[in-house]
């Protein structure tokens, strides 16, 4: 278990091969997100899974939001960042369904404020179960925040539920370069373990 929590990397160089069918990677990434653990066992978590034309399309979505607020001389950097991510195979986008949290708020009043950052609790875990899923398969990816820039952008696409908020994209695709190593401060400042 600890050697692929250690093997999960932010992969930036995507190509669009897969060691699955795509199919499978569809299943893989469902599960993760579905086996992973919320609030009150509340599946707050929403996701939408895009595959080929349709990722790129998305990373379309974020380049014509940045396009209009990068300064023009910044944005070829951005312009290849974002090329990164469409060369991969897919991207998933991670939602919470804020009607869900709405409706715990409702039912328990006592827990109204801890919800919301429950949910958010909850979308990380879908996120770390998914990356680690992906990487464990022998598929690449890392986490992207262009929301809420794209947020319209996307509900609009995908025609997707207005009480879905976009939280986090993973774009994902065969590993096509080396991760160098990655440091770690030291224990002491961290942990500390008593009994
Ligand atoms: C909450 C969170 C937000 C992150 N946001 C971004 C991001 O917006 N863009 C990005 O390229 N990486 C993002 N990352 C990836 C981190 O930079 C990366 O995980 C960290 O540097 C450790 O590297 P590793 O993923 O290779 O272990 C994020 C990671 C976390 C946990």
């Amino acid at each position: 278990m600890l050697d692929i929590l250690k093997n999960r990397r932010s992969q930036y160089a995507l190509g669009a091969e897969l060691p699955l069918p795509q199919d499978e990677v569809d299943h893989l990434i469902r599960e993760a997100i579905r086996l992973a653990p919320s609030s009150f066992n509340s599946q707050s978590s929403r996701a939408v899974i895009l595959f080929n034309g349709e990722s790129r399309r998305f990373w379309d979505l974020v380049k014509d939001a940045l396009r209009a607020i990068v300064p023009a001389e910044d944005f070829p950097r951005t312009e290849r960042r974002l090329a990164g991510f469409a060369a991969g195979a897919g991207t998933v986008l991670f939602f919470e369904d804020q009607a869900v949290v709405a409706d715990l708020q409702r039912k328990f009043p006592l827990y109204a404020e801890n919800f919301p950052i429950w949910s958010e609790h909850s979308t990380a875990m879908a996120q770390l179960a998914t990356w680690t899923a992906l990487s464990d398969a022998g598929i690449g990816a890392s986490l992207q925040h262009y929301n809420p820039l794209v947020d319209d952008e996307a509900a609009r696409a995908w025609e997707l539920p207005a009480t879905w908020r976009l939280c986090a994209q993973m774009p994902f695709g065969s590993n096509e370069g080396e991760i160098g190593q990655k440091s770690y401060i030291d224990d002491q400042q961290r942990f500390h373990t008593f009994g």
